[in-house]
């Protein structure tokens, strides 16, 4: 039978499955690679440079520092702000893993704040109530690549004295208010992981447009040394170099800045792709009443890095990992953005979070999935997607 779900034995959409993601790479990436290898230089040096150079130069910041990943640089730059132990960070409960994790490994406390329901990030009208003497800086997410409210927070920080820590890790390329996301707030953290808008396979840059908090956060990338290897060993002959403060090895190097560098040349064509399967979806889900997608305000300009959907479950039989497994059982790879870090067992145990504590977060924890999104999806992959998405739904509607 033609609309038996694969899950229950049927036959699927598509007969390969499709990758939830596939990174689009190209002669440019393997040639940049390779001239790297035969330099006879591979860790952090003149590429890497040229990439810090290249990104600054995009996203308009004065500053980026190239690191071997988001989570890196979101690390830094609490350690840079001097956050520590006893003191609190307000972030969001919808975001991956590192950006509670790197205000734990600080020895602070992350004190969540719900989310907006339209766009799954930070909610700036629940930010105050939050705030008290232990409140160091506000670490909002851009979730799925659209910024958050980026002059809210910064207005609320500057009014209690607070830093302002962006994880961007999502919207590279994004704008606010026709500015590009990367110099808006005090430090602005990227990821270049493989699933990301632009991939080094691993990797991420720090970007600030303040001369002192680059000051601070560029040596501990690197041990807290005073100089890299490319100072040290590089064209000038050897110089001694001294431990200033005990830092970490978080530093980029040379053959991931040259996947960068070509990459970073492609993300507005990139852009172009994703904003076309984007419409497509919208087009496709726009009427099932059981999906609702997520939006977009009018003064940003979304990345798109994530394709959401969030099943309305009290019009299904079934719930949302049954709907994902029966996806998946069709052939097209799918993933969960996000789980509400509250609800995971560490942080459930160390901070006594529980369910009901943010409910916009946990109706979504419960509700999304995440369809394929990438350049090098073709119109029949698009369609195989929503076959499988109609054929799931209509299965399990009521
Ligand atoms: C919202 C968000 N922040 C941070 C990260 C961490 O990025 P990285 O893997 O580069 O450390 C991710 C990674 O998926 C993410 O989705």
């Amino acid at each position: 039978m033609k609309n038996r779900l694969a899950l229950y034995g049927g036959r699927p959409v598509r007969s390969r499955f499709l990758r939830f993601h596939r990174s689009t790479t190209d002669k440019e990436e393997e040639k940049a690679v390779v001239d790297v290898l035969r330099s006879g230089w591979l860790t952090r040096g003149p590429a890497t440079e040229r990439f810090e150079n290249a990104f600054s130069k995009y996203v308009r910041s004065r500053y980026a520092l190239a690191l071997n990943s988001c989570t890196a640089a979101l690390h830094l730059a609490l350690a840079g702000t001097g956050i520590k132990s006893g003191e609190e960070v307000i972030t969001t409960p919808t975001g991956f893993a590192s950006s509670a994790n790197v205000i734990v490994h600080q020895g602070a406390k992350p004190v969540f704040v719900d989310v907006e329901e339209d766009t799954l990030n930070m909610d700036p009208e629940r930010i105050e109530s939050k705030i008290n003497k232990k409140t160091r800086a506000i670490l909002p997410v851009d979730f799925a690549g659209h910024p958050c409210e980026i002059e809210r927070i910064n207005r609320i920080a500057r009014k209690y004295g607070l830093v302002t820590i962006e994880d961007a890790a999502h919207s590279l390329g994004a704008e606010f208010k026709g500015k590009k996301v990367g110099p808006l707030m005090d430090l602005t953290a990227f990821s270049f992981y493989a699933t990301k808008n632009i991939t080094t396979g691993e990797g991420g840059m720090l970007t600030t447009n303040n001369k002192r908090l680059i000051e601070k956060v560029r040596p501990l990338s690197l041990h807290g040394i005073s100089r890299d290897a490319w100072d040290r060993y590089g064209l000038k002959g050897y110089r001694h170099w001294n431990i200033e403060v005990p830092g970490y090895k978080y530093n980029m190097f040379d053959l991931q800045a040259a996947l960068g560098i070509e990459q970073l040349k492609k993300i507005d064509k990139f852009w172009e792709k994703r904003f076309k399967c984007v419409q497509v979806y919208n087009k496709a889900f726009g009427g099932i009443p059981e999906i609702s997608t997520l939006s977009s305000k009018r003064y940003v300009k979304n990345a798109h890095h994530l394709y959401v959907i969030i099943l309305k479950t009290e019009l299904l039989k079934t719930d949302r990992d049954t709907i994902l497994n029966a996806i998946q059982a069709e052939n097209i790879g799918v993933g969960v953005h996000f789980r509400a870090i509250h609800l995971h067992p560490y942080y459930k145990k160390r901070f006594k979070f529980k369910r009901g504590m943010f409910p916009n977060a946990e109706y979504s924890s419960d509700r999304v999935i995440s369809l394929p999104l990438y350049p090098s999806l073709t119109n029949s992959d698009l369609r195989d997607v929503i076959s499988a998405v109609k054929k799931v739904i209509a299965f399990f509607r009521k």
